[in-house]
């Protein structure tokens, strides 16, 4: 598929009726309204002459871990800001549960959690006093404040530094405490915004498996991410995005086998250069016919990265 695009053509009418716009093309993306937690329907976002978001559509099932992949400036953010009813589209519509977003963004504000991508706790107060500002601003009636918020302190391992200061914990905690946030009103899904930016391998880990018993909990979550390792072990789906676009959509496994499973990676004039086989034995078989330094590998996502935009995905 070198150089193929699959791009989710969009056949989303303009009115408000839920059911039609989650009708995708794609066989990837065609969800059932009733199983769908989010769709996205050809959305587009300008920032001046600035294209962030060009003409997006997917939808993303409820109980599933989403994740969108791109890298830097790819337009994640952008596109979680406008499913977070924190800014709104130039051109297009975004439905949660069902709810225009738009039209209804209160609604949507009480299905969903955000965790932003940059930490914007209150640095100055502790743990504890940042969920209890939180609440208080969502007006959480008092009975369930407390109770809720030292389940969750517990729940993500916070409760023996819960009176620490913020501005004393690691990156982690940090982080940790942004998830607990995002769950106090008990949202049905939860927003990740590159969740483990920045983290060590080790802490990243422990992100992964509170969002991973969040979401056997029943929690939709949707993050996105430019690290392969985290949409290919966490996400069920994974829709990679670059310049606005979404370029592909799928299973990590059907992503990885619509290239072929197994690469063959060598030294072949300018540079590295992979072929692709669907077994590991067309690929050894391949293999033995080169001389040099030879790699035979499972694909990753970085490979089907590198195939539909001839760039690396951290390379920036
Ligand atoms: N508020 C804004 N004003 C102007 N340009 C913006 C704004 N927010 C994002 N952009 C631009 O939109 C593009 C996508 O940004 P963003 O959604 O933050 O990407 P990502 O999260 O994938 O790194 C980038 O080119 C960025 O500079
Ligand atoms: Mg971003």
């Amino acid at each position: 598929m070198k150089g193929g695009r699959e791009v989710i053509l969009e056949r989303c009418s303009a009115a408000t009726a839920r059911a039609p716009l989650l009708e995708l093309p794609d066989p990837f993306a065609r969800i059932a309204p009733s199983e769908a937690a989010l769709a996205v329907c050809r959305v587009v976002k300008r920032y001046g002459r600035v294209t962030a978001v060009e003409g997006v559509s997917f939808a993303v099932r409820r109980g599933e871990i989403f994740g969108l992949l791109g890298p830097n400036g790819a337009g994640k953010t952008t596109l979680v800001r406008m499913l977070t009813t924190l800014t709104r589209p130039t051109v297009g519509e975004l439905f949660v549960g069902g709810e225009s977003v738009s039209k209804n963004p209160v609604a949507v504000k009480k299905l969903i959690g955000a965790v932003p991508q940059v930490n914007n706790l209150e640095r100055e107060l502790t743990g504890r006093e940042n969920l209890v500002l939180h609440a208080l601003l969502h007006r959480m009636p008092r009975r369930d404040r407390e109770r809720r918020i030292t389940e969750l302190l517990e729940y993500v391992g916070l409760a023996h530094r819960a009176d620490d200061r913020v501005q004393d914990y690691s990156g982690g905690m940090a982080r940790r405490l942004l998830i607990a946030r995002a769950l106090l009103h008990q949202p049905s899904i939860l927003f990740l915004d590159e969740p483990t930016i920045g983290l060590d391998p080790q802490t990243r880990r422990k992100i992964w498996d509170l969002i991973q018993a969040l979401n056997r909990e029943g929690v939709t979550v949707f993050l996105t991410t430019h690290y392969i390792e985290e949409a290919e072990s966490l996400c069920h789906r994974v829709g990679i995005i670059d310049h606005g676009k979404l370029i592909v959509l799928g299973t990590p496994r059907e992503l990885k086998e619509r290239l072929g499973a197994f690469c063959v990676e060598f030294f072949g004039g300018e540079g590295t250069r992979r072929v692709f086989f669907p077994t590991r034995q067309d690929a050894k078989a391949y293999a033995s016919t080169l001389s040099g330094d030879i790699t035979v590998r499972r694909t990753n996502l970085e490979d089907v990265f590198v195939e539909l935009t001839g760039r690396e995905i951290q390379g920036g």
